[in-house]
């Protein structure tokens, strides 16, 4: 089968956030499979595309409302990914150093999906499925099947991947004229509440839907900014398929950017050394159970609450332990951040900005990882952490609902909590650290979620067979 993924983001490209890490896994899983996957993605100025050849394939024109826009299409030459990688360069709109956050995105992803469907309409042969993720390519299967230009395309199945359903592109009727001519008496397939929304749009004009994790799909249809309604309508061809992670990126045995390798066998000795490198770096005492969060400081993770949550734990009888951000994003957020770390020296730290690196030490070096986010369509930070031995710590949301089990319950393995709420992260702390105390518990639970299976093999078939349907 001939997979075509269409993304806003892929790593090691350019990555923001867990879209990246799907889009460059997941192809190559499918690979793996036997099946031919292909990403196309925008041209970012980021160091990826100095670092690497690239050929011409396509250059192509078109016109967006009133403005021509001129496109190329080119190919990482010697496929370093496991995949053919297309980049959509267009001079001026895409080719910029940040993914996202530019007062033109709208226009931004408008031009990247009409790009990559003119590409598509000169291909010689028809891929069998074309996989879009998120609302900035959601507008591709309308496309499809209802632009005058693209009615031989019409036939190819479409598969909408909700990474987010916080975010769904709406854009105003205005814009209506700046999608490739299009035939109006389909113009309610465009619209949800008198917008133009593309995650709407996307939802109804797929063949079928799918979100990050099942239990994602079940809150959607519940609430989803005012999707619920038509996610009820369309259920028949919604589901969830569980992300994996990609196991050559993240391996303690093997993972180059963290201290010290470990596997289950000797995870003790080696979490032990690369806490010691956090600990040093960031002025804390190895005794002390490590809390970390690592993420997007914006209001879905909850990252607001995190400094009055851990301020209130730090003031709990018997509470001593370190806690260490890594993050960007609300100013506000980094600021109460900042003053946690000043009026807590030796106990909290936090550091600001994008850093791989450090992200690997931290899931290492760790004893818990802290999500307490209020919105979490699948997560992959505690699959992450779970595989470096870390123990999540997590709101019962989401995919985190569907990957973390209370060790007080059957079969369980990490710490749970309901309310994204200051008085439950502090308690959920305040829990962690009692089991920390418990050293042969804590031991026994740290090589039993080791031992957990999160790759993407089984995630990579079910996606082959919702293809396949
Ligand atoms: P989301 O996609 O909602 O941001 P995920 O848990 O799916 O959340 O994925 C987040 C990914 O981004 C992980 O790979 C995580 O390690 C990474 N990440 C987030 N913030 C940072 C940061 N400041 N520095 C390095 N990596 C980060
Ligand atoms: C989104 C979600 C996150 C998910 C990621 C990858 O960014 O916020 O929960 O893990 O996409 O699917």
């Amino acid at each position: 089968m001939e997979i075509l993924h269409v993304s806003f983001e892929c790593y090691p490209v350019a990555k923001v956030g867990g879209l990246a890490d799907v889009v460059g896994a997941l192809p190559r899983y499918q690979q793996q499979l036997g099946h031919i996957a292909k990403v196309v993605m925008p041209m970012h100025r980021t160091k990826f595309l100095y670092e690497h050849e690239w050929e011409v394939v396509h250059k192509g024109s078109f016109k967006m409302g009133k403005r021509a826009i001129d496109f190329t299409i080119i190919k990482e030459t010697n496929n370093s990914l496991g995949f053919d990688l297309y980049c959509v360069d267009i001079y001026g709109l895409l080719d910029r150093e940040k993914v996202y956050n530019y007062d033109d995105d709208t226009d931004r992803f408008l031009a990247f999906q009409i790009s990559v469907t003119e590409w598509l309409a000169q291909w010689h042969h028809h891929p069998d499925v074309i996989h879009v993720h998120d609302h900035h390519t959601a507008l591709i299967p309308f496309m499809l099947q209802h632009c005058f230009g693209y009615c031989h395309l019409a036939q190819i199945p479409t598969i909408l991947t909700i990474h987010n359903g916080e975010y769904q592109g709406w854009m105003s009727w205005q814009r209506g004229g700046e999608i490739p001519a299009w035939d109006t008496w389909n113009w309610g397939l465009l619209d949800w509440d008198d917008t133009i929304n593309s995650l709407a749009s996307g939802i109804k004009c797929a063949y079928r839907v799918n979100t990050v994790s099942s239990n994602y799909m079940t809150e959607l249809m519940e609430s989803s900014k005012g999707l619920q309604h038509l996610f009820q309508m369309e259920a028949a061809k919604c589901s969830g398929i569980l992300n994996g992670i990609d196991y050559e990126v993240w391996n303690p045995e093997t993972d180059t950017l963290i201290l010290d390798n470990y596997s289950i066998k000797d995870v003790n000795q080696g979490k032990n050394l690369n806490k010691k490198k956090l600990c040093d770096d960031y002025g804390f005492e190895t005794t002390k159970p490590l809390f970390i969060f690592i993420g997007r400081l914006v209001g879905e993770k909850a990252a607001d609450l995190l400094a009055p949550a851990v301020s209130e734990a730090l003031n709990l009888p018997n509470a001593d332990f370190n806690f260490l951000v890594l993050g960007s994003g609300e100013k506000s957020t980094e600021a109460a951040l900042d003053q946690l770390k000043d009026a807590h020296v030796g106990f909290c730290n936090a550091q600001f900005g994008y850093n791989e690196k450090l992200s690997h030490q931290m899931y290492a070096g760790a004893d818990f990882i802290l999500m307490p986010s209020r919105v979490e369509p699948c997560g992959l930070n505690q699959m992450y952490a779970m595989r470096y031995g870390t123990i999540p710590v997590v709101r019962k949301t989401g995919g985190l609902a569907d990957t973390v089990i209370d060790y007080e319950d059957e079969n369980g393995y990490g710490i749970t909590f309901l309310q994204a709420s200051v008085n439950d992260i502090a308690q959920a702390i305040h829990r962690s650290i009692i089991l920390y105390r418990n050293k042969s518990k804590f031991l026994e639970l740290r090589k039993l979620i080791m031992k957990l299976d999160w790759s993407w093999e089984k995630s990579a078939i079910k996606y082959i067979e919702l293809y396949t349907k």
